[in-house]
């Protein structure tokens, strides 16, 4: 582990004068690392524009050059992959550190289990804590040996990919992206079909990328909620030139920041809008929320949008269990957006939200109180009492966790008394610059 030991940042957000004019957030981040992830899988250059330049997006680059591939910067998000092709990564010499980031170790997890080769996993304290069966399981099924795992299967892991993988039909135990594409990414090097069945649809960015490349990938629908993935094995992946649409869970914290200090009105630009990603558009417009579609287009296989957000009275709303995947990681934005709405929000079946990059549940509960926001946890469910106003000056305990840190931040931009952060550190794995531009519109952050 190359745990840094981190001096924390800690930062204050205080009310602030109107957001004003428009942004673009950095690029997604999981359509940044499936670019970089399925490029070390195709043979020859891929080129990557808008890659999101985060902590965890970079771990993944430096994985991808473990694997075999050159990886170069060539300009500010501009990227160049030079792939190795399925069935040929090497072997890392050394651990593959994954820093932060659950998603670019469980989906590289995937990618090396079709691979005949030993590699070592492993992330900072509070990827350490996070439960890894759910990949480990499925490609061990696949034909991969876990070696090594420390208690509760985390990491450290050792893990012996496969010579010979098997396809695989695999029914998701928990609503997952990372767990359905690790399946995926190690069914490209398995012969014949592996068959993913989600009961609730994830965002389908892998299904989506490796389409762009030339797989063979059908989609249809499984049940009310959910889909059923056939991907045809060994296809030769073509490298591809990709554009990478800026983040919505990033630029979640603008736009809720400007539903919420008066007299706000903001653009944000070029955003992802693939409908596994837009829960909480859907939510807030629902709550009131002033949130208007500028332009609509395509870019690389996804949708995008320019976004008008302004300054709203927003009233509590009920989100069902049924939309958490289309938002698992907008929760504790949306928890501060209830707090200053009027009347109770209820959000339902959060209990993936134990095992994000901390138990978001709990720091939200723990931010809400400290200050002074009405809420209780009823099982696996959120309910926010929201007054029209929010107290503020607590002191908020991010637990190594950037989203808990943002949110709150986003806080203390329209309470009454400003809101403060142990440690802003981590806000790097997923929006590097997030105080500059945050501050380019208007919001006081100290
Ligand atoms: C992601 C999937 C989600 C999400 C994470 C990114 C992905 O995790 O929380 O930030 O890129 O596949 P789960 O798959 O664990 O729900």
């Amino acid at each position: 582990m190359t745990d840094k030991i981190q001096i924390p940042t800690p930062l204050a957000a205080h009310r602030s004068p109107p957001l004003k004019g428009r942004a673009r957030v950095p690029g997604d981040k999981s359509i940044s690392h499936r670019a970089l992830l399925v490029g070390l899988l195709a043979v020859g250059k891929t080129s990557v524009e808008g890659l999101l330049e985060g902590d965890d997006v970079l771990a993944t680059a430096r994985a991808c050059r473990q694997f075999g591939a050159s990886v170069e910067r060539t300009g500010e998000g501009a990227w160049r992959i030079f792939g190795v092709g399925i069935g040929s990564l090497f072997e890392p010499a050394e651990s593959v550190d994954f820093g932060n980031s659950g998603t670019g170790v469980r989906l590289a997890m995937g990618v090396a289990a079709g691979h005949p080769i030993e590699v070592a996993f492993d992330g900072d304290a509070s990827l350490r804590r996070r439960p890894m069966r759910r990949v480990l399981e499925p490609v061990t099924r696949m034909g991969a040996e876990i070696l090594d795992a420390k208690e509760g299967t985390r990491l450290p892991v050792r893990l012996r990919g496969a010579r010979d993988p098997i396809p695989i039909q695999y029914e998701t135990r928990v609503p997952s992206a990372q767990v359905k594409s690790a399946v995926l990414l190690c069914g490209l090097a398995a012969p014949g079909e592996t068959i993913v069945i989600e009961r609730e649809a994830t965002r389908d960015h892998t299904e989506r990328m490796l389409r762009s490349f030339g797989a063979k990938v059908d989609v249809e629908r499984h049940g009310e909620h959910g889909r059923r993935i056939t991907l045809a094995g060994r296809p030769e992946l073509r490298p591809q030139a990709l554009r990478v649409p800026a983040d919505p869970s990033s630029a979640a914290f603008p736009l809720v920041a400007a539903l919420l200090v008066p007299g706000s009105d903001l653009v944000l630009d070029g955003l992802l809008a693939n409908p596994l990603r837009t829960g909480l558009i859907e939510t807030l417009k629902e709550m009131g929320a002033s949130i208007e579609e500028l332009d609509r287009r395509e870019e690389s296989c996804e949708p995008i949008v320019d976004l008008r957000v302004r300054h709203s009275p927003l009233r509590g709303v009920e989100v069902p269990a049924s939309r958490a995947p289309s938002m698992i990681d907008e929760y504790p934005v949306l928890a501060v957006a209830a707090s200053f709405a009027q009347g109770t929000t209820v959000m339902r079946g959060l209990s993936e939200l134990r095992v994000k990059e901390s138990d978001r549940l709990a720091a939200v509960a723990a931010g809400l109180a400290a200050n002074g926001v009405v809420h209780e946890i009823v099982g696996d469910d959120l309910i926010v009492h929201g007054k029209g106003r929010v107290a503020g000056s607590g002191k908020v305990a991010t637990h190594m966790d950037h989203r808990i840190a943002m949110s709150f931040l986003v806080m203390g931009l329209a309470s009454e008394q400003p809101v403060a952060v142990d440690d802003a550190a981590f806000i790097a794995t997923s929006f590097p610059g997030f105080t500059e531009l945050m501050r380019k519109l208007g919001a006081d952050l100290r």
